[in-house]
Protein backbone atom coordinates (compact mmCIF):
# COMPACT_ATOMS: atom_id res chain seq x y z
CA UNK A 1 0.00 0.00 0.00
CA UNK A 2 0.96 3.46 -1.08
CA UNK A 3 0.82 5.87 2.41
CA UNK A 4 0.85 9.48 1.36
CA UNK A 5 2.00 12.09 3.89
CA UNK A 6 0.70 15.72 4.47
CA UNK A 7 3.71 17.80 4.15
CA UNK A 8 2.35 21.11 3.87
CA UNK A 9 -0.32 23.02 3.05
CA UNK A 10 -0.81 24.32 -0.54
CA UNK A 11 -1.83 27.71 0.17
CA UNK A 12 2.31 27.57 1.52
CA UNK A 13 3.58 26.57 -1.77
CA UNK A 14 3.92 29.98 -4.20
CA UNK A 15 4.01 29.53 -8.00
CA UNK A 16 7.88 28.48 -9.24
CA UNK A 17 9.25 28.78 -5.37
CA UNK A 18 10.60 25.25 -4.05
CA UNK A 19 9.73 24.13 -0.68
CA UNK A 20 12.23 22.44 1.41
CA UNK A 21 10.61 19.80 3.82
CA UNK A 22 11.63 16.46 5.54
CA UNK A 23 9.68 13.49 5.90
CA UNK A 24 11.00 10.91 7.63
CA UNK A 25 14.24 12.40 7.59
CA UNK A 26 14.04 12.76 3.56
CA UNK A 27 14.69 16.12 2.36
CA UNK A 28 12.27 16.95 -0.76
CA UNK A 29 11.60 20.08 -2.83
CA UNK A 30 8.02 21.01 -2.95
CA UNK A 31 7.68 22.41 -5.90
CA UNK A 32 4.39 24.21 -7.57
CA UNK A 33 4.58 25.55 -11.06
CA UNK A 34 1.98 25.13 -14.56
CA UNK A 35 -0.38 23.97 -12.79
CA UNK A 36 0.34 21.09 -10.90
CA UNK A 37 2.77 20.16 -7.31
CA UNK A 38 5.97 18.18 -8.00
CA UNK A 39 7.78 16.71 -4.92
CA UNK A 40 11.89 15.63 -6.10
CA UNK A 41 14.59 14.67 -3.27
CA UNK A 42 15.70 18.15 -2.64
CA UNK A 43 19.37 16.83 -2.55
CA UNK A 44 21.36 17.51 -6.12
CA UNK A 45 22.67 14.09 -7.31
CA UNK A 46 26.46 15.59 -8.53
CA UNK A 47 26.67 17.01 -5.12
CA UNK A 48 25.21 17.43 -1.36
CA UNK A 49 23.76 20.92 -2.26
CA UNK A 50 19.99 21.77 -1.77
CA UNK A 51 17.95 21.53 -4.79
CA UNK A 52 15.08 24.19 -2.89
CA UNK A 53 17.75 26.98 -3.43
CA UNK A 54 17.37 26.68 -7.16
CA UNK A 55 15.46 28.11 -9.78
CA UNK A 56 12.30 26.48 -11.31
CA UNK A 57 11.35 26.99 -14.80
CA UNK A 58 9.53 25.12 -17.49
CA UNK A 59 8.97 21.95 -15.10
CA UNK A 60 12.46 21.51 -14.39
CA UNK A 61 14.49 22.92 -10.96
CA UNK A 62 17.99 23.84 -11.28
CA UNK A 63 20.82 23.72 -8.95
CA UNK A 64 22.56 26.49 -8.25
CA UNK A 65 25.42 25.02 -7.61
CA UNK A 66 27.25 24.59 -11.81
CA UNK A 67 23.59 24.23 -13.61
CA UNK A 68 22.40 21.27 -13.77
CA UNK A 69 18.28 21.49 -14.10
CA UNK A 70 16.08 18.12 -13.49
CA UNK A 71 12.74 17.15 -14.66
CA UNK A 72 10.47 17.50 -11.83
CA UNK A 73 8.33 14.77 -13.53
CA UNK A 74 10.89 12.54 -14.21
CA UNK A 75 14.06 13.76 -11.54
CA UNK A 76 16.59 12.68 -14.84
CA UNK A 77 19.02 15.65 -15.70
CA UNK A 78 18.77 17.77 -18.96
CA UNK A 79 22.46 19.11 -18.92
CA UNK A 80 25.74 18.52 -17.67
CA UNK A 81 27.70 17.97 -15.21
CA UNK A 82 25.05 15.89 -13.14
CA UNK A 83 24.43 12.47 -14.97
CA UNK A 84 21.76 10.81 -12.31
CA UNK A 85 18.62 11.12 -11.94
CA UNK A 86 16.87 12.48 -8.72
CA UNK A 87 14.08 10.61 -6.76
CA UNK A 88 11.17 12.21 -7.61
CA UNK A 89 7.84 11.20 -5.61
CA UNK A 90 3.96 10.61 -6.09
CA UNK A 91 1.86 13.94 -4.85
CA UNK A 92 -1.50 13.89 -3.97
CA UNK A 93 -3.89 17.07 -2.96
CA UNK A 94 -6.57 16.63 -0.76
CA UNK A 95 -8.52 19.69 -0.05
CA UNK A 96 -5.95 22.33 0.95
CA UNK A 97 -3.40 19.35 2.19
CA UNK A 98 -0.70 18.70 -0.27
CA UNK A 99 0.37 14.71 0.58
CA UNK A 100 3.60 12.82 -0.38
CA UNK A 101 4.34 9.34 -0.83
CA UNK A 102 8.44 8.69 -0.22
CA UNK A 103 7.45 5.23 -2.77
CA UNK A 104 9.81 6.15 -5.98
CA UNK A 105 8.15 7.15 -8.98
CA UNK A 106 11.07 6.38 -11.22
S1 LIG B 1 26.05 20.21 -7.25
FE1 LIG B 1 24.28 20.22 -8.47
S2 LIG B 1 25.08 20.30 -10.49
FE2 LIG B 1 26.84 20.23 -9.24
Amino acid sequence: MTLFVRVCGLGELEEDTPKRVELDGTPISVVRTEGEVFAINDICSHANVSLSEGEVDDCHIECWLHGSRFDLRSGKPDALPATRPVPVYPVKIEGDDVLVSLTQES
